[in-house]
């Protein structure tokens, strides 16, 4: 099949911190294995990481970091087109013209700003109520047909195809409506290991209850020996044993093994043993992938010609649809 007979798959991660293994396994593991089946654009989504309170110095370090990171795990730059958003003018530019066309209370009216804005009280701004807006024209800048996303930012996928049929009602056909994508096999949504009933996330108050990119060998193991289990002691995914069955998925995810092959392969040994089997082999997993993370920013020119040239593609497919908007809503072109 020839390179434009795929389909464009979009997807983007905020640099804002720590990346925990939830979003390497919920993201950025799927983000590789999607590789060879679509067009894959993965951005570095900058802009959207402002809309909560960043440290300049760390939202630079942390773009680079997430960048190599994205190597580093595997997206080749040969197949992809990988950028930093912000570099790419035309996300400001669709957002704009797609403002246009959203209501105030399509936007206040999501999940994720109603969260947010209670989380970051002294800091409601319009960019986190205009956030959707401008992931939308991430995706729609792109054509893109499929988006691999997460439960928590469906209500967004869900405002884009909103937009796309709303603008492509209103002016002709221009976006194509994008679809989310499922992963076969993996609805692994990775859990707190301190409350299983919550998702894994990095700005948890309690440092043990995520495990990160970056923790060291040591640190993963300690931090899995201390996950919160339920009561009983055989290792065995069920509703009533959310804990258990949070470490069996994180075990499936970096040693490939089904819930049945890990169950048969602890049974009759407790949760201790088990706990420190998932540890290792997370750790064994994510020691190339620091390995190649750390050489691989000690080459800054290279990373910053990955992302040169990316930038530079995405802006020529960008600009092709943003002409047609500008064109569609009637701004004078002057040729
Ligand atoms: N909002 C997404 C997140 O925090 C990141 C993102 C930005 C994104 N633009 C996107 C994801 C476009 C998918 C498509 O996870």
């Amino acid at each position: 099949m020839g390179e434009t007979e795929k389909k464009a798959l979009f997807s983007a991660v905020q640099p804002s911190g720590a990346v925990t293994i939830g979003n390497y396994i919920g993201a950025i593991k799927n983000f590789v294995a999607l590789q060879d089946e679509f067009n894959c654009i993965y951005a570095v989504a900058d802009l959207h990481s402002i809309t909560v309170r960043q440290e300049a110095a760390a939202l630079r370090k942390n773009t680079l970091e997430l960048m190599a990171l994205f190597i580093a795990c595997g997206i080749d730059p040969e197949k992809c087109v990988l950028f930093v958003q912000s570099h790419v003018p035309a996300h400001c530019e669709l957002t704009w013209v797609l403002n246009t066309i959203t209501y105030p209370g399509e936007l206040s009216r999501m999940t994720q700003f109603k969260d947010k804005s209670a989380k970051h009280a002294d800091n409601v701004n319009m960019g986190l109520m205009d956030y959707p807006v401008l992931m939308a024209s991430d995706i729609l800048l792109y054509q893109a047909a499929a988006v691999p996303v997460g439960a928590d930012q469906k209500q967004h996928l869900e405002l884009t195809r909103d937009l796309a049929v709303r603008f492509n009602n209103r002016y002709g056909q221009t976006f194509t409506v994008p679809e989310p994508y499922i992963m076969k096999g993996s609805g692994a949504k990775i859990m707190s290991l301190a409350d299983p009933s919550r998702k894994m996330s990095k700005s948890d108050e309690n440092p043990n209850a995520f495990i990160t990119m970056s923790d060291d060998r040591d640190t993963i193991i300690r931090k899995c020996k201390r996950a919160v289990t339920d009561s009983g002691n055989e290792v065995r995914s069920a509703e009533d044993k959310p804990g258990v069955s949070n470490l069996i998925a994180i075990y499936g995810a970096f040693t490939g093994k089904t819930a049945e092959e890990t169950e048969r392969e602890f049974s009759g040994k407790g949760y201790g043993d088990f706990k420190v089997a998932v540890g290792e082999a997370v750790a064994d997993a994510l020691a190339p992938v620091q390995a190649e993370k750390a050489r691989l920013l000690k080459e800054k020119d290279y990373l910053n010609g990955i992302m040169k040239r990316g930038a530079e593609t995405a802006a020529r497919i960008a600009r092709r649809t943003l002409s047609k908007v500008y064109r569609k809503v009637g701004f004078y072109s002057g040729d």
